[in-house]
């Protein structure tokens, strides 16, 4: 999707339930939402880019009850925790917020008073799955059975291991208690529903014009074209945003995890009412939300219909990353199979996995992680293509000229350059992060090509003329070079910083613009002592 210039952009991405620590999987989110972020940047929008921990729920819950810890303590630690990989990994929100605020009990607050208001709530005995041996209901995670959509298992209240849909209370076939393993029966609760179902035209015409990813279009719109059931949006917990006038429940978690969108705008911009609103309010943003493939149906479906309820603005895109997958098989902890963030930045660079992030597959694709496949990206593209350019390129001018020497930019160079930067627009507009990062590596093989073909190695030796000719073609390598430091800034926003600071430039990298990308490195500009930038990885 083309974002208009003349809006400021707002760019989410999904909130992780602060249960447990920062795996891999996680970051197929974060890291291309940070890329699409610094990208638009370049591309001259003004944009702010939030997120925060989602505090509620019985994720939390149940995390809590297995240490014998309070749900707040869960909560602290795990939000500093992933507050402190996503500082390592660069992925630079403005605002990283959590949903157990005081802004965020009151907006929520706020918007479901209005969906009460405006007659979109209702009240109404449901069917819960309950627990005779633990002599307790058993919301969401705390039962597990089988999906009624597509008989594979499944949680409580998503069908986590087969058609990804969300799963109503009562829904779930063959419930087992979580805890003790004992079959469930159903107890009638009241409870409050959102009435979803009369949002279904309103849903079928915004998906149609919904930008982002096709899947999530896509699925949404199965769903919405079958039959939408109305949403019990309460939980008899202790732990969440109570639910208004009723101290025995709280809204489902899924209610005021995505009103955090709003709330950390608010708190970004420290409650000034008519800023926030701008965002929120009056359709004057462009709003982008970067979630996983396992969330579309909350996006695109509940969360639409209760901003339209409420009157809120209504989100413009939303791009959906493919899960990530370990030598072909889903994440688990208990069969170990899961890739620590902690663990693998102890030992790789940071910009390595980004990097292989976004280059291993389009991103709308499922990502199967393997360390085969990392050591042969980070050996054959970083450290042979690109890493071995930089170096050879920058220590040749550094040792025969100490200078960017003088010269033209040469047209081929300038168009090669050019050609880039449309591709790596479109990659953007696309949300094809892999595109990017493939054009610009083609850019990089060019110039490879460009330095191989002009020889300058013999022209330095011969006569003055030759030599003046050979600092021209170190000038418009050095260019290319240039180009690469700005376009994948994004991705490996460490490891472009120092290639920078080689070719002598002083500007900071991150807030450099593609218009920067064809003007001419200034001949003269002191180079650095080259620094070789990556190192071989190996198991
Ligand atoms: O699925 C999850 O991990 C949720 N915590 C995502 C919430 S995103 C948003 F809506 F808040
Ligand atoms: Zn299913």
């Amino acid at each position: 999707m083309k974002i208009p210039m003349d809006k400021p952009v707002l760019v989410t991405s999904a909130l992780p339930y602060v249960n447990g620590e920062c795996h891999i999987g996680h970051l197929r989110t974060y890291v291309p939402a940070d890329i699409y972020v610094r990208m638009l940047r370049k591309m001259g929008h003004d944009v702010i880019f939030i997120s925060g921990s989602d505090t509620h729920g019985t994720p939390i819950v149940l995390s809590a009850e297995a240490e014998g810890i309070a749900p707040e303590a869960v909560v602290a630690r795990f939000h500093d925790h992933f507050k402190r990989i996503f500082k390592a990994l660069n992925v630079d929100f403005d605002y990283y917020g959590q949903t157990n605020s005081e802004c965020n009990h009151k907006r929520t607050g706020e918007i479901v008073k209005k969906l009460i208001d405006s007659g979109y709530v209702y009240m109404e005995e449901t069917k819960q799955a309950f627990c005779d041996t633990c002599g307790r209901f058993l919301p969401d995670r705390y039962v597990e059975g089988e999906c009624p959509y597509c008989g594979a298992s499944a949680r409580g209240d998503e069908c986590d291991q087969g058609c990804g849909k969300h799963l109503e209370p009562g829904e779930i076939i063959a419930p087992k208690c979580k805890i003790c393993g004992n079959e469930a029966v159903f107890k009638e609760q009241e409870h409050f529903f959102f009435h979803l179902s009369r949002f279904a035209d309103f849903l079928a015409s915004y998906l149609d014009n919904l930008g982002g990813t096709r899947n999530a279009r896509n699925y949404a719109r199965e769903w919405v074209k079958k039959e939408l059931r109305d949403w019990c949006i309460t939980r008899k917990l202790d732990w969440g945003v109570k639910f208004p006038g009723r101290d025995d429940l709280v809204v489902y978690v899924w209610v005021d995890a995505p009103i955090g969108y709003i709330s950390f705008t608010e708190e970004l911009m420290s409650g000034d009412e008519r800023k926030w609103r701008e965002y929120w309010k009056e359709d004057g943003a462009t709003i982008v939300h970067f979630i996983g493939t396992d969330i579309i149906y909350h996006h695109c479906i509940f969360w639409p219909a209760m901003l339209k309820g409420a009157g809120y603005s209504l989100p413009d895109a939303v791009v959906a990353s493919g899960m990530v997958k370990i030598d072909g098989r889903t994440f688990s902890k208990s069969r170990g199979d899961v890739v620590w963030t902690s663990e693998f930045l102890e030992r790789f660079h940071p910009d390595t996995l980004r990097y292989y992030l976004v280059a291993q597959s389009s991103h709308t694709k499922e990502l199967n992680f393997s360390w085969d496949s990392f050591f042969l990206r980070v050996n054959n593209e970083l450290v042979g293509i690109l890493g071995n350019l930089v170096h050879r390129v920058v220590s040749f001018a550094y040792k025969n000229f100490g200078v960017v020497p003088e010269g033209e930019i040469e047209e081929e160079v300038i168009t090669k350059i050019t050609e880039t930067r449309e591709e790596a627009i479109n990659a953007v507009e696309e949300y094809e992060f892999k595109k990017l990062v493939d054009a610009v590596m083609k850019l990089a093989d060019f110039g490879n090509g460009y330095f191989q073909r002009e020889e300058p190695w013999h022209l330095i030796k011969k006569g003055d003329k030759e030599r003046e000719r050979g600092g021209e073609i170190i000038k418009n390598v050095l260019q290319m070079l240039k180009a690469v430091c700005i376009l994948l800034e994004a991705v490996m926003p460490e490891k472009m910083v120092e290639v920078w600071s080689q070719l002598g430039m002083e500007s900071d990298l991150q807030s450099v613009k593609l218009d920067e990308l064809t003007v001419p490195i200034a001949s003269g500009q002191k180079l650095k002592k080259p620094k070789k930038l990556f190192e071989r990885v190996e198991e």
